[in-house]
């Protein structure tokens, strides 16, 4: 029987059982068999996958995290590994491999497909920063649980007439940051995408007390450069096998330098993994059967070599090689809608 292998790889979100659900019900239409591979690339590296039935997958797509577990394995850190990942992928009798993942994820699976491993891929990740694809898998369930954070942040923000600080994931792109700002109405939203001007900052706050409003609430992507640091704020300067440190902190540097200029009373706070948990929403549920169902109609195409993205309305196949490599920022025209809520309405005196 034709099997397809399928892992989930990269930081987990919700809407991976959904796509597993989506591929193990299309492919038992086209009546292929479905291998699960644990943990990501490290279940290729050790041999661990099980069969996955329809049966298996009943009703998982609406919840969150990955039956599969996932890790940040790079099968292709060595070449003595990679190796062995080919020759697993063999002794499974994987026909072809579906991996669900972000950029290092799927940049895998592009080095896999080179060394003639049939793939297909499927885009997943809260950051968003995948080229090509309107939204990855995750997305948008992280931008609800954000704007959730948010709302919260802003009601005791207002009560203590203080500056709260939120700190949003994202690496190096702002997506997360800028609509989930905007979804959770912050009135100043930092991404990495432009150059943070903290006199600025401290001049809205300022500003928004005098009219009245003795309260600011800041979302601030985890990958913006503070200009009295001059370089990313890392929780650790480990590298992961992908070369990734752990971003995170920046919001506490923040903090001090707006007490420091203002006075004000100024509050931190970290969202972190907060945004990669919990039932995916509406959209996520969708997107990912559906992303699921393309995925395995490429395979009976024997179109490989693809990962199936998001376009408007379609879900349509797109060359790994043009998804994978850089990182999709924010683009220009939608950077002014970090002012909308900054409770400015008039120009600026000159
Ligand atoms: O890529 C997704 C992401 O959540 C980033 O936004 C974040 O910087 C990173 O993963 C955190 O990774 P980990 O789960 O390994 O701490």
């Amino acid at each position: 029987m034709f099997r397809i292998g399928v892992l989930t790889g990269g930081g987990d979100c919700p809407g991976l059982n959904a796509v597993i659900q989506g591929i193990v019900i299309r492919a038992a239409q086209h009546g292929y068999e479905v291998l699960g591979i644990e943990d990501g690339y490290k279940g290729l590296l050790y041999g661990k996958a099980r069969k996955l039935t329809p049966k298996d997958v009943e009703d998982i797509y609406w919840l969150g995290g990955t039956i599969l577990g996932t890790s940040r394995k790079n099968p292709a850190k060595s070449e003595e590994e990679l190796k062995t990942v080919i020759e697993n992928i063999k002794k499974l009798g994987l026909d072809v491999l579906i991996t669900i993942g972000g950029d290092d994820t799927l940049g895998a699976a592009k080095k896999l497909y080179e060394r003639g491993i049939p793939i297909v891929g499927v885009p997943k990740t809260i950051d968003n920063d995948l080229s090509l694809t309107d939204y990855s898998v995750g997305f948008w369930t992280a931008i609800e649980t954000i704007a959730d954070a948010l709302h919260k942040l802003h009601t005791t923000a207002r009560s203590h007439k203080r500056v709260m600080i939120a700190e949003i994931m994202g690496r190096y792109a702002g997506w997360l940051t800028l609509i989930g700002g905007l979804a959770g109405g912050a009135h100043i939203i930092l991404i990495p995408e432009r150059p943070v001007d903290i006199d600025e900052v401290c001049r809205i706050i300022k500003e928004r007390r005098e009219r009245g409003e003795p309260y600011t609430l800041i979302a601030v992507a985890e990958g913006v450069t503070i200009p009295t640091v001059g370089e990313l704020v890392a929780v650790s300067k480990e590298k992961d096998e992908f070369g990734h440190v752990r971003l995170g902190g920046v919001s506490k540097i923040l903090e001090e330098e707006i007490k420091k200029r203002t006075g004000e009373e100024v509050r931190s706070a970290v969202l972190g993994h907060i945004q990669r948990g919990g039932t995916p929403s509406a959209y996520d549920k969708v997107l990912g059967l559906r992303l699921g169902f393309k995925a395995v109609d490429l395979v009976k195409e024997k179109k490989y070599g693809y990962v199936v993205v998001v376009n408007g309305m379609n879900i349509l196949p797109a060359k790994i090689e043009e998804v994978v490599g850089t990182v999709r920022k924010v683009p220009d025209e939608l950077h002014e809608l970090t002012n909308v809520f900054t409770g400015l309405y008039t120009a600026p005196k000159q």
